[in-house]
């Protein structure tokens, strides 16, 4: 399964990515807007500490904006994955894109139909939102089986990478259905290490070694 974190801090992206396990980077507006910085400048920043699939969004909600912006964002680097939102001109752009080599993240997708389009328009990634999904008491999960069963069926090779992930369970949830990618806030990456039984473990393993060098 590949771990990718979802911020625009590069703070974050820096420590996630030092523990070695981090695949790729996913960015929205919002994430990029709470960073305060030029977009272009950031994107360059996050490419240089990460080797691996960077999503960057484009704020353009017709074709012609979208296939604009999209074009743009691509020629920074091959690593960039224009996020695309799924709307109709969204998915218009994703399949001519699809023929350009250029790859997409199809991003707000919240029902099973809609990652079915994204597939179809050859998106290389869907983004389920789970977390929102679980907000308004539906479950976010079932639709994650529905997409990972949907393409299976049909042996579509879009990937399916969860996000709007809240916490650990979400990953584990994720992890046994089979998505292929979960993007994480760096909060939850942090929370993957943790348990208490390890500490403990830890601090009896090191106390009993000291008794014994204090022999
Ligand atoms: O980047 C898309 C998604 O992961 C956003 O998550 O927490 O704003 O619902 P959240």
């Amino acid at each position: 399964m590949k771990f990718f974190i979802d911020t625009a801090n590069i703070a974050q992206i820096k420590e996630a990515a030092s523990y070695g396990l981090l695949d790729g980077v996913t960015t929205n507006p919002s994430l990029v807007a709470k960073e305060g910085m030029d977009f272009r400048k950031l994107l360059e920043e996050i490419l240089k500490i990460v080797d691996g699939p960077v999503s960057a969004e484009v704020v353009a909600t017709d074709y012609n904006g979208i296939m604009k912006e999209a074009i743009d964002l691509a020629k920074i680097h091959k690593n960039i994955v224009v996020k695309i939102p799924l709307i109709k001109d969204g998915i218009r752009a994703v399949k001519d894109l699809f023929e350009e080599d250029i790859k997409t993240n199809v991003t707000l997708c919240f029902s099973a139909p809609q990652a079915l389009l994204a597939a179809k328009a050859g998106a290389t990634y869907i983004s389920p939102f789970v977390g929102r999904i679980d907000d308004i008491s539906h479950n976010g999960m079932e639709l994650i089986k529905q997409i990972v069963q949907i393409y299976k069926n049909y042996n579509y090779k879009t990937q399916v990478l969860v996000a709007s992930i809240r916490h650990p369970l979400h990953l584990v949830d994720a992890a046994m259905i089979g998505a292929d990618v979960a993007t994480m806030p760096f909060d939850v990456i942090e929370k993957l290490f943790k348990h208490p039984l390890t500490d403990i473990g830890l601090e009896k393993f090191l106390s009993d070694w000291k008794k014994l060098n204090q022999k």
